[in-house]
């Protein structure tokens, strides 16, 4: 007689609401399709880069690794201290006096999760706040590490614009020691991000109401410029406010499967720094050990050597520059075919998405009908199109919009 599975009353679980329509557009068996949906930034031949200075960086890395043993539990140090700089900026006095402290991660999710861990050992029963709309994985994940997860305003679909006067307002009456989940830039999924005069009012309603920041950083360099993109994170550090900060090379390296990432959390003091450092590696040791190395040796070589660090600069411009020019292409050809409702907004938004701000029949109707793969909610990844496939997106578009 067979045994009785202890699996046997297991549910089928929902498909991912993003990588869920990776698996549906790998199904696809129409030449044609597009994937609009999961953020990864595609070069014009509708392909994952792979950038000039990550392959130089990975035959060095390689022609140089000579041991394949463990890496320290918070990670490759020199990593650890290039993702300082880049996203604190190198004269920041938070790294000279020794207050911020980083480990590496498992990429911009890994992160995250290792700061919700934290969060929960020590400031437990703190409610987690995201933005309306926010990544649809944030509230699974802080809700997997075992936090309450609620939602302030953020994003106007009838404007396509910032409510910062609602998000203000909310987040300003948040109980004390909150944690405020926030974009640093190119929100996802809505493109739009607060103007740096608003950060500057956000940053003192937070000191103010003595909440703990969490920024998701994940798209450093493909909004304004690397040093731009920081604005937000750099004026919450210099106005003395302890901050986490999660960032990932995913989409500025284009090594997405690598995984690499980093946990940066900025403290009052160089004891304190120590002191969280060393749950930090708690937590990761706990979940994964210890990190892979590949992927941030890779982009340590390329960070710790002036002339590929340049290299991979020029060609972070590019990708963004491209982005860019897709967005201006796309509203032009909706236009161009006629289509009556005004899609303007796109252009003026930033990073890799945007909301179509259409209804999700017709999302389901553009997957269906048209093998175009958009997120339900009518994110689109603006970074998937190129000259060859937007015509198509656009004609779908058209017969679906209502
Ligand atoms: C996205 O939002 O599409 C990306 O951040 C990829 C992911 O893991 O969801």
């Amino acid at each position: 007689m067979a045994l009785a599975s202890p699996f046997a009353e297991v549910p089928q679980a929902p498909p991912d609401p993003i990588l869920g329509i990776t698996e549906a557009y790998l199904a696809d068996p129409n030449p044609g399709k597009v994937n609009l949906g999961v953020g990864v930034y595609l070069d014009e031949t509708g392909k994952v880069p792979i950038l000039k200075c990550v392959a130089e960086a990975q035959r060095r890395w390689i022609g140089r690794e000579d041991s394949k043993g463990y890496l320290p539990i918070d990670g490759v140090k020199t990593f650890n201290r290039h993702v300082q700089r880049l996203i604190l900026g190198p004269e920041s006095p938070a790294i000279a006096d020794g207050r911020a402290v980083t480990v590496q991660s498992l990429g911009g999710t890994g992160a995250l999760r290792v700061g919700a861990e934290l969060l929960k050992r020590f400031l437990p029963g703190r409610t987690v706040w995201v933005s309306t709309p926010s990544w649809e994985n944030h509230r699974a994940l802080f809700e997997a590490a075992g936090h309450t997860v609620n939602q302030y305003p953020y994003y106007d679909p009838r404007s396509h614009d910032l409510d910062f006067a609602e998000m203000a307002g909310r987040i300003g009456q948040l109980p004390e020691q909150s944690v405020v989940l926030l974009h640093a830039c190119c929100h996802n999924p809505s493109g739009v991000d607060p103007t740096h005069e608003q950060w500057l009012k956000l940053c003192d309603i937070v000191r103010d109401r003595g909440l703990i920041p969490f920024f998701d950083f994940a798209y450093q360099g493909l909004g304004d410029g690397l040093d731009e993109d920081a604005f937000a994170v750099r004026a919450f550090v210099e106005a003395g406010i302890p901050c986490l900060i999660a960032n990932s090379f995913s989409k500025s390296f284009s090594v997405y499967r690598e995984r690499v990432g980093g946990l940066t959390v900025v403290t009052a003091s160089r004891d304190e720094a120590g002191r969280v450092l060393s749950q930090l590696k708690r937590v990761v040791r706990a979940s994964v050990s210890n990190p892979p190395s590949f992927g941030a040796q890779v982009v340590a070589t390329v960070l710790d050597d002036p002339e590929l660090a340049t290299m991979w600069r020029d060609e972070l411009t590019a990708m963004r520059h491209r982005i860019r020019k897709m967005r201006s292409l796309f509203v032009k050809t909706l236009r161009d075919q006629g289509v009556s409702q005004d899609f303007g907004f796109i252009e003026r938004q930033k990073g890799m998405f945007s909301f179509l701000g259409l209804p999700v029949e017709a999302v389901r109707r553009l997957r269906a009908e048209f093998s175009v793969y958009a997120v339900d909610s009518s994110r689109i990844c603006v970074a998937a199109m190129n000259e060859g496939n937007v015509e198509r997106v656009c004609e779908a578009i058209k017969a679906v919009a209502p």
